[in-house]
């Protein structure tokens, strides 16, 4: 069969993979190849088992898959079959030299870049997909101006799912965003960008700015996103010095409808592979160019982020007595947010981390998340066990410590978790899911996030 476009996506993971699909879903006509340097994630997206969780992602990989959907190892052929690249790699935070544990490492973009160089026979539109510091695309078109005889255009066109979310974010986007440059040819391959956005986004949602603003604009909304929480968790703290409650305090803030409402849930901290990596990136840019009172503003949002989860640390060492050394704590929830397996930079390793330090004994709990959560603790040293049901993971336990906000946690039936732990019993609310008065009814002592705390003693 003679496809329309022959498009093609470099890296298979939480972006590439269900944002490619969704684009073979919407537009049949189109063949989409995904590739990847892993094989064994290749091997997992060509199984029943998928290799990452996402609601509603199973059904458009059936429908797709083997139709006009192929994920594949041969990136060389990829490349030359395809004129149409989005490039999905990772790019974690750079871990040695020049501006470790604060600058993205660009290394999987340049391989990448390069590869494309190499194994191109015809022009290609390149498009920026992964989330990159400000002027990646100037970089890439650098690397690729180094082929006299092929035209490349670089787009830029970041990715706004959130893991949990992905399926319904990709389908109703707030907006499709795609930086070009202001040519002839950076026009002509913006529109037919557009034109593969336009079979299911309405048009108007479909906007364009330049390719710096558009870099940047991610990095800024994902700051502006990790620090309306960090701003709400900030605020919790001072709730539980004044017996002011934070889910009053904060949806009457949300009511103003020049605050709105989202993204105020106050928690153990944010997680997620993006929200720190992002602003630290930020902070990056704004110290390399001398704006370190910007920097500093931004790099606020990840102090408050880490000083929650060493809060949450301290409440349950100062509700306990002060000791948890061989006290068994159960973790119900270890993904970073609910509806998700993902672990990356999740607070619940931390939250571990430490309470092993403090030789209490951990049960870990997750529905989806625990084959990440082992790969995460291994080589830890204490005692962590394993279970995804929730009422053997409690058994005998001191305290819950819940984690994530997985919806199965808020109907569990707490009397009978009562019953079989450990008296007094605690509960810490990382996610103030959970009725507090019917458990402290029931006999827990309870301890909810920025709220007066519900104790028998
Ligand atoms: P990921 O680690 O899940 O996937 C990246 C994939 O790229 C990996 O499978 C890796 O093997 C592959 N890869 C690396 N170098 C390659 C190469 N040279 N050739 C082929 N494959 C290669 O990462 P992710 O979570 O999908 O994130 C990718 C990018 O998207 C990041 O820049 C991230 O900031 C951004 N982003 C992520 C999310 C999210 O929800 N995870 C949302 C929006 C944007
Ligand atoms: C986030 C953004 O929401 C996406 O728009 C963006 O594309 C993505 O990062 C990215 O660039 O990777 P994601 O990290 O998947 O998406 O999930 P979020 O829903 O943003 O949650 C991030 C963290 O904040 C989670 O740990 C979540 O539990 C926490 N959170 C979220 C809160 O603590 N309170 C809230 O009110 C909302």
């Amino acid at each position: 069969m003679k496809f329309e476009k022959n498009i093609l996506g470099i890296g298979a993971g939480y972006v590439g993979g269900p944002s490619m699909a969704m684009i073979a879903c919407k537009c049949p006509a189109y063949k989409v190849t995904v590739v990847d340097i892993d094989p064994l994630r290749i091997a997992a997206w060509n199984s029943d088992d998928l290799p990452i969780y996402e609601p509603g992602l199973d059904a458009i990989i059936a429908a797709t898959r083997g139709k006009n959907l192929f994920f594949s190892t041969d990136i060389e052929a990829s490349i030359r079959e395809n004129d149409i690249i989005f490039v999905n790699v990772n790019t974690p935070v750079k871990m040695f030299g020049v501006g470790a544990g604060m600058a993205a490492d660009l290394q999987y973009w340049e391989k990448t870049a390069r590869q494309i160089l190499q194994h191109s026979r015809s022009s290609k539109i390149v498009i920026e997909k992964s989330t990159f510091p400000v002027k990646t695309a100037l970089a890439m078109e650098r690397i690729l101006s180094n082929n006299k005889t092929i035209r490349f255009d670089v787009l830029s066109n970041p990715e706004f799912l959130s893991e949990g979310n992905a399926v319904n974010n990709m389908e109703n986007p707030d907006r499709v965003l795609i930086g070009f440059r202001e040519t002839e040819n950076g026009i002509k391959a913006r529109d037919i960008l557009v034109e593969i956005y336009a079979n299911w986004v309405p048009r108007e949602r479909i906007i364009g700015s330049n390719i710096w603003s558009s870099e940047l604009s991610k990095l800024v909304s994902n700051a502006f996103l990790a620090q309306r929480i960090s701003s709400i968790n900030a605020i919790s703290a001072l709730c539980e010095k004044t017996d002011a409650d934070i889910n009053e305090v904060a949806m009457i803030v949300g009511m103003d409808s020049r605050v709105g409402n989202k993204f105020l849930s106050v928690s153990v901290g944010f997680g997620g592979s993006c929200f720190k990596k992002d602003i630290l990136n930020l902070v990056y840019l704004c110290r390399h160019y001398n704006l370190n009172e910007v920097a500093d503003y931004w790099e606020g949002v990840i102090k408050i982020n880490q000083y929650q989860q060493e809060r949450f640390i301290s409440n349950i060492l100062n509700a306990m007595f002060n000791t948890i050394t061989g006290k068994k704590i159960c973790l119900l929830g270890f993904a970073f947010k609910a509806d998700t397996g993902d672990t990356r930079e999740s607070p619940a390793i931390f939250i571990a981390r430490r309470l092993l330090e403090e030789q209490a004994e951990i049960v870990v709990s997750d529905p989806k998340a625990l084959k990440n959560a082992r790969a995460d603790l291994a080589g830890v040293v204490g005692k962590v066990s394993y279970t995804e049901d929730p009422y053997e993971a409690v058994k005998d336990c001191h305290a819950i410590a819940v984690l994530t906000e997985w919806a199965i946690y808020r109907d569990l039936d707490f009397h009978k978790i009562y019953e079989t732990m450990t008296k007094p019993a605690f509960i810490f609310d990382g996610r103030n899911i959970l009725d507090h008065k019917r458990l402290f009814k029931i006999g827990f002592n309870v301890y909810p996030i920025g709220k007066p705390p519900l104790v028998h003693f």
